[in-house]
């Protein structure tokens, strides 16, 4: 398998949000089954060369038992707005079934009205019940997710100098930035790891390579989530779940507030979408990483030389 470079029909199946009752407990879910873990195969957003090499020995569920053999399950935390919403949006209209979250009820009920097929549902991350009821709902209607895109993410500047800081907006930015990545991989790499080949992207910055001063523990969390995917990739080396790195420039979405969204100086969400699904079908993710050009010199300052040159420039005394 790997991602479509052309549109297809989208599903007509029925949309929409989903209101969760919980009715079992989470232990009660299907599990990964160690003993099912099969090494070796393409992963899903591998090159065509990858996966040609291996498809007469495929014993996808999904090739065997489907006839949209590139149809991917992929599920989207933070689908509902930005960059998870655009990636939602290209990724449904090359033919895969596509699960959003959102926090914000209302619009995931006017995402799924607009797009039949996608299938928007409520998380808050902060709430591990929530997260239950999800993977209560994956694991019953979307048994084949072989593609997790923990990508909800919340970002604020801080003032550690003005007198009065506090570690509120600190504790959200920890708490959704890096446990809420972390609860979200752990309630689902067992599914994942069912899948004859999985993706597993995380969506982190270019701001985890070298900080603007003025979003401390926002870069710090992306930092994190550096260090921990490298750690993640290396133990899962011998599973068929790839693990990838999103780390985006800026952004013309709402992360920081209305102004970003129409801010000139951040790229527009469908050119950064277009550019990463590109990266994406032609496995140009080097490490895992998927960076784009223009920000190689921030990820290799340190080896380069030119930490404190790039760091002056990003934040003048
Ligand atoms: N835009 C940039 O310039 C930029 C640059 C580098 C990295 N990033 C990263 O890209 C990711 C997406 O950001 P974006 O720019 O697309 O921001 P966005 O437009 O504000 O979207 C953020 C998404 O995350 C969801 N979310 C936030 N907090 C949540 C929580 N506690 N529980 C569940 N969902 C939550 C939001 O859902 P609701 O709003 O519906 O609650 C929304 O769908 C983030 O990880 C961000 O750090 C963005």
């Amino acid at each position: 398998m790997r991602l479509q470079s052309a549109p297809q029909p989208r599903n007509g199946a029925a949309a929409g949000v989903i209101v969760i009752q919980r009715a079992h407990s989470r232990e009660g879910l299907s599990r990964g089954n160690p003993g099912d873990r099969r090494h070796g195969t393409a992963l899903p957003f591998a090159p065509a060369g990858a996966d040609a090499s291996r498809r007469g020995l495929s014993q996808d569920p999904l090739e065997r038992h489907s006839h949209e053999p590139h149809r991917h399950t992929i599920l989207i935390t933070g689908g509902s707005r930005g960059i998870g919403r655009a990636l939602a949006e290209a990724l449904h209209d090359r033919g895969n079934q596509v699960i959003i979250t959102g926090r914000d009820r209302a619009l995931l009920q006017a995402i799924g009205e607009q797009r039949p097929g996608l299938v928007a549902l409520p998380l808050e991350l902060g709430d591990p019940a929530s997260l239950a009821d999800l993977a209560e709902i994956v694991h019953a209607r979307f048994p084949g997710l072989n593609v997790l895109i923990a990508n909800a993410g919340i970002s604020r500047p801080e003032n550690l100098a003005s007198g009065h800081w506090d570690d509120f907006d600190a504790e959200a930015i920890i708490d959704t930035n890096i446990l809420g990545v972390l609860r979200t991989v752990a309630t689902f790499l067992p599914l994942l790891t069912q899948q004859r080949s999985a993706t597993l992207m995380a969506t982190g910055s270019a701001l985890a390579f070298l900080p603007l001063a003025s979003f401390p523990t926002y870069c710090a969390s992306k930092a994190f989530l550096h260090s921990w995917l490298v750690s993640l990739r290396h133990q899962l080396r011998h599973l068929p779940v790839e693990v990838l790195e999103l780390s985006p420039p800026y952004v013309q979405t709402g992360l920081t507030g209305e102004a970003q969204a129409t801010d000139p100086r951040a790229m527009p969400v469908q050119e950064y979408v277009q550019q990463v699904l590109l990266k994406l079908e032609r496995g140009d993710h080097p490490r895992g990483e998927l960076l784009l050009e223009p920000d190689q010199a921030r990820r290799w300052a340190e080896r380069d030389g030119t930490y404190d040159t790039l760091f002056a420039l990003m934040n003048p005394a």
